[in-house]
């Protein structure tokens, strides 16, 4: 059974510091890279969260363009709003994923990176993205595969159920795998399908596997015992990395995939 993160203030801020760190900046110039925003555009981001993505975009389409951030929580937007505020083509509402409240054919781009992880109803999410995107534009969905992880510990069976915990924070921690015939089958053509990892082949205390190590250890003290963790076990798993890192032996990479679709005029299939 999930049991999702809830997106509060201390969540925001945490992911807000995370997102900031050189692997998730990265991230953000491949997906740049890949939309290509170009001045006058319309910009929908799914799920804005601390509005990094938001901002970079606005700042691309202009005041001649548009760029509206949707996110289910209200501690998110409050990032989101503030980091926006001065630029007049940015407009941060509350919504979901699931239920776009946008007219048919509003947007140029739609964008939503580490989001439809968390969506139960990846097929009602799909056909709302299709629907609010103008035939000929593009659509980009970037998330997290966590069959990828490589990450060196000294107890690899530990390992192994810390991490299925961390499962749990996701409706579907493997999306990448089916993504692709998902956004197909809603009416998508496939442009570009890219690997965007986040890789610590050694300790930097300012890194996103640096931040994802806090984020797992709260999440699976609060959450371990349904596969039989308790907190002394995770607390001895990231003590057992911080060792690691002493001596030089760190290593922890996880990948992210990111798939660039156009909208195409009909929909595939029933
Ligand atoms: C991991 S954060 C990613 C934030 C941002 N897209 C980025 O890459 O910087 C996930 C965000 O998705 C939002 N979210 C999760 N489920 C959602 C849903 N069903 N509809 C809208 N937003 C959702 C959360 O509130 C959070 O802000």
């Amino acid at each position: 059974m999930s049991q999702m993160l809830d997106f509060d203030d201390n969540a925001a801020r945490a992911m807000e510091a995370m997102y900031l760190t050189p692997d998730v900046v990265g991230q953000r110039a491949k997906v740049i890279e890949m939309l290509a925003p170009a001045p006058g555009e319309h910009v929908l981001d799914i799920g804005v969260g601390p509005g990094l993505l938001a901002y970079d975009m606005a700042r691309m389409v202009g005041e001649g363009g548009r760029l509206a951030g949707l996110d289910a929580s209200a501690a998110m937007l409050k990032v989101a709003r503030t980091r926006l505020a001065a630029l007049p083509q940015a407009e941060c509402i509350q919504g979901d994923a699931t239920e776009l409240r946008f007219p048919d054919e509003s947007f140029d781009i739609a964008v939503s990176t580490q989001v439809h992880e968390y969506v139960a109803d990846m097929g009602k999410a799909l056909k709302e993205l299709h629907r609010v995107v103008k035939p000929g534009g593009r659509a980009l969905i970037l998330d997290t595969d966590w069959r990828s992880v490589v990450w060196h510990s000294s107890d690899q069976a530990r390992m192994d159920r810390v991490l299925l915990c961390w499962d749990d924070h996701l409706a579907d921690p493997h999306l990448p795998a089916t993504l692709g015939a998902g956004m197909r089958k809603a009416g998508f053509g496939m442009l570009r399908v890219e690997i965007v990892p986040m890789l610590s082949p050694q300790w930097q205390p300012v890194s996103y596997a640096a931040g994802i190590m806090k984020s797992i250890r709260g999440y699976a003290m609060a959450n371990g015992e349904r596969h039989g963790l308790s907190g002394e076990e995770v607390q001895a798993w990231y003590d057992d990395q911080l060792r690691l890192a002493e001596r030089g032996e760190f290593f922890f990479s996880v990948n992210r995939y990111a798939f660039l679709g156009v909208r195409q005029a009909a929909v595939e299939g029933p």
